[in-house]
């Protein structure tokens, strides 16, 4: 039951995050992978982060994972703090209950060992099985992710496929009974074939498990198959935010535009969208990207819980807009 009172599962206020770079030579280079980021996500239900390469979707998704602090902004689980979790008790069962899954399904998975040992450990740490129960556990997690647990448990990671490793990954994460998990492009590596299962999958546990998804992906075509809400980010700011739908069937910001066109050619001209002030607009593609990294102040909802970020500084012009009106 989701009542008013709840607290949102995760909440992001205004994180923005700084990287430093200290070449030998030459002055130091800062990076804002993100700027003023702010996001909820309630529990039981997913959200996409979208946006192109080096748009700062990992960077959230790493920030919530907690191997990094953010230079400024808060991360607030379950109504707490994620900064103040300062008890080794308290940060390994932030790490229970927040699991990653990321885009090489090789990554977490140790090659010397089989999938049965990838699975009995955290339902041994986490959970404290033992015997029929820790053995009958393990199974199960397998079942619940649509492996068959005779065909896998004794198999190294190199016999399945990307698909069956993804599933073994999201398997872990079912038995330390997470309840959220960041995925990280999950099915960017699988065979087209397959993403779509990998998508049901994740889609079921959401459904049938109550898990919440963190879903990080290049692709906003297909994250309303899973989130019910979509962010799209640009240069380390959110620039878009609201049911998955609606910014799909109704892009506000050019830049979410210029995504769902999927244009390569910087000189294409992105047409039939709202501009800041209202205005229908016709831009070229490099006009969109330039004017999208100016800062973000406050967002305007354009439809029902649908935000669309304007941006300040409105001088120099977006140069190329054509006055339709
Ligand atoms: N550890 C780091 N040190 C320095 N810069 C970093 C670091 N991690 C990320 N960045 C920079 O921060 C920005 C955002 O990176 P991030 O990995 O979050 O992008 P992304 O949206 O996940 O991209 P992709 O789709 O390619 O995975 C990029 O400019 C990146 O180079
Ligand atoms: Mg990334």
């Amino acid at each position: 039951m989701m009542g008013e009172n709840f607290p949102p599962l995760l909440e992001l206020q205004n994180v923005s995050k700084i990287f430093t770079l200290k070449p030998f030579f030459g002055p130091e280079k800062r990076v804002e992978a993100l700027r003023n980021v702010s996001l909820t996500l309630q529990a039981g239900r997913a959200l996409a982060i979208v946006g192109e390469s080096g748009s700062g979707k990992s960077t959230v998704g790493r920030a919530v994972a907690r191997l990094f602090r953010p230079t400024s902004g808060r991360i607030l689980f379950a109504g707490r703090d994620i900064a103040g979790l300062t008890t080794h008790a308290d940060q390994m069962s932030y790490l229970r209950m927040v699991q990653m899954v990321f885009q090489d399904p090789f990554a977490a998975l140790n090659p010397a060992h089989k999938i049965r040992h990838h699975l009995v450990r955290p339902l041994i740490l986490h959970r404290g099985l033992k015997g029929d129960a820790l053995e009958e556990a393990t199974r199960q997690t397998l079942v619940d992710v649509e492996l068959d647990p005779d065909v896998t448990l004794d198999k190294y990671p190199h016999e399945l496929s990307g698909g069956q490793r993804q599933r073994v990954n999201l398997a872990r994460a079912l038995a330390v009974d997470s309840r959220l998990i960041v995925a990280d492009e999950p099915t960017s590596m699988l065979d087209v074939s397959i993403r779509r299962s990998v998508l049901d999958l994740m889609r079921r546990l959401k459904l049938e498990r109550g898990i919440s998804f963190l879903y990080i992906t290049h692709d906003i075509a297909t994250a309303h198959y899973i989130a019910e809400e979509t962010a799209v980010m640009f240069a380390g700011q959110i620039v878009e935010y609201g049911p998955s739908a609606s910014v799909i069937r109704n892009p506000q910001h050019p830049y979410t535009q210029l995504l769902l066109s999927a244009v390569p050619d910087p000189a294409v001209r992105i047409t039939g969208g709202r501009g800041e002030q209202g205005q229908p607009f016709s831009m070229h593609a490099e006009t969109v990207r330039n004017s999208s990294r100016r800062p973000v102040g406050q967002p305007a909802e354009v439809a029902s819980g649908h935000f669309v970020y304007h941006h300040l500084d409105m001088s120099p012009p977006m140069g190329d807009i054509a006055q339709h009106a």
